[in-house]
């Protein structure tokens, strides 16, 4: 841990309209009052406004707008003292349909924000995913560390890898001032209802049957977004510059059983959804070992009830269908498409 702690007044967040930066803003705002947060997002299908409504004025500024646009991204952070980039094209489907923006916004769009921060010394976390790191065998207890070799599978998780490699090279190059973060699945309100919990709790309640890929025995590591949130901002105030740190919270179950769950708690039988395509290239097993974050840090996940979190889940989305309605059918209808 470093001796004196970082303390931004002005932060960039980047993505702050998506799932989790949307978390994060709100975090900050309730956790760190002297914090102005500059939210800078492009608003593709992911990015919702209402995610940030209602925050004082005076704290969250949203600016509309692509963290490729170089001039727009220089001016943000010439005027920053940290910027967190949460911005990026997240969903693993989407890329094998069309890997084009992912390059675009994932690798192009972190090159544009690690250059802004060089020119004007302005400290940056890069947040990204575990799946960088490929996936484990399901009959193995390993789990992935800080030193686990690269080995990304999908054209989202390479692009991912891509970006953290440039921040790699900035930081031993350029001496950027930088931390990377590598997270486990997140789950929580707000969630696109593109992604595997939000997708199968809409359609239970359109009356739909859920779907499964593959055989269902695929492992993620649930985290809420809530302590995904809690520990950006440990790393980013707390964290060595130049350190990557792994997040997750003890969290593995397979597609199967977390199906299970939700079916039980919409009164369903447990049987009750369908088999259907399974993704290409559909990685294992993923496992988090966060024992550096809690050790160097001292940070600990507060929301580990799974069963308590997917409940409150599920009832943010029956409480909130005007915010996902809007996307559920064309979301259904790319899955048609592909199959699934
Ligand atoms: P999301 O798809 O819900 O949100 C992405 C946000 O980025 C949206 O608001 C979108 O409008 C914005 N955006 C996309 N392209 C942009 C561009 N070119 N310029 C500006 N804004 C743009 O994603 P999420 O699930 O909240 O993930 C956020 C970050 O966390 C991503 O970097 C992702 O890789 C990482 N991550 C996600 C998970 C997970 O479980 N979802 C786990 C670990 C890490
Ligand atoms: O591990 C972190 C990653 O988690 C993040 O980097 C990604 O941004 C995020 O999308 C997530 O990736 P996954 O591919 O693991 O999440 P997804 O919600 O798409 O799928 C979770 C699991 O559920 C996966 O094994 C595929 C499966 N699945 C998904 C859908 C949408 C199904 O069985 N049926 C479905 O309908």
């Amino acid at each position: 841990m470093t001796d004196t702690a970082f303390e931004p007044r002005r932060i960039v967040v980047t993505g702050g309209c998506g799932f989790i930066g949307s978390n994060f803003v709100h975090h900050v705002v309730r956790e760190h009052p002297g914090v102005h947060v500059t939210v800078l997002d492009k608003l593709t299908y992911a990015g919702n406004p209402g995610n940030i409504a209602g925050l004082p004025a005076d704290r969250v500024e949203l600016v509309v707008g692509d963290i490729c646009d170089e001039g727009l991204v220089d001016r943000l952070v010439a005027d920053a003292d940290a910027v967190v980039h949460y911005a990026a094209e997240s969903h693993n489907d989407n890329s094998i349909a069309d890997p084009s923006p992912f390059l675009e916004t994932n690798v192009r769009g972190t090159y544009a924000l690690i250059e802004a921060c060089r020119r004007h010394d302005v400290r940056y976390h890069h947040v990204s995913t575990d799946e960088v790191y490929g996936d484990l065998p399901l009959d193995d207890p390993a789990r992935f560390t800080e030193e686990t070799p690269y080995r990304p599978s999908s054209p989202y998780s390479s692009t991912k890898a891509a970006s953290d490699m440039l921040v790699r090279a900035w930081v031993r190059t350029f001496g950027l001032a930088a931390t990377i973060s590598n997270c486990s699945n997140n789950y929580g309100p707000y969630q696109h209802v593109e992604k595997f919990i939000p997708r199968q709790i809409t359609n239970l309640i359109d009356g739909v049957r859920p779907r499964l890929y593959g055989d269902g025995r695929n492992v993620r590591d649930w985290i809420h977004t809530e302590d995904h949130s809690s520990a950006v901002w440990c790393i980013l105030t707390r964290g060595r510059i130049g350190e990557t740190y792994l997040i997750g919270a003890d969290g593995e179950r397979d597609n199967l059983a977390v199906l299970r769950e939700i079916l039980r708690a919409f009164g369903r039988p447990e049987d009750d959804f369908d088999w259907v395509r399974d993704r290409p290239g559909h990685d294992r097993r993923y496992a988090i070992d966060s024992s550096k974050l809690r050790r160097e840090l001292g940070w600990e996940p507060r929301h580990t009830d799974f069963a308590s979190g997917l409940a409150e889940t599920i009832e943010w989305y029956r409480e909130n269908e005007p915010w996902w309605r809007p996307a559920k059918e064309a979301t259904e209808a790319r899955y048609r498409a592909q199959g699934q």
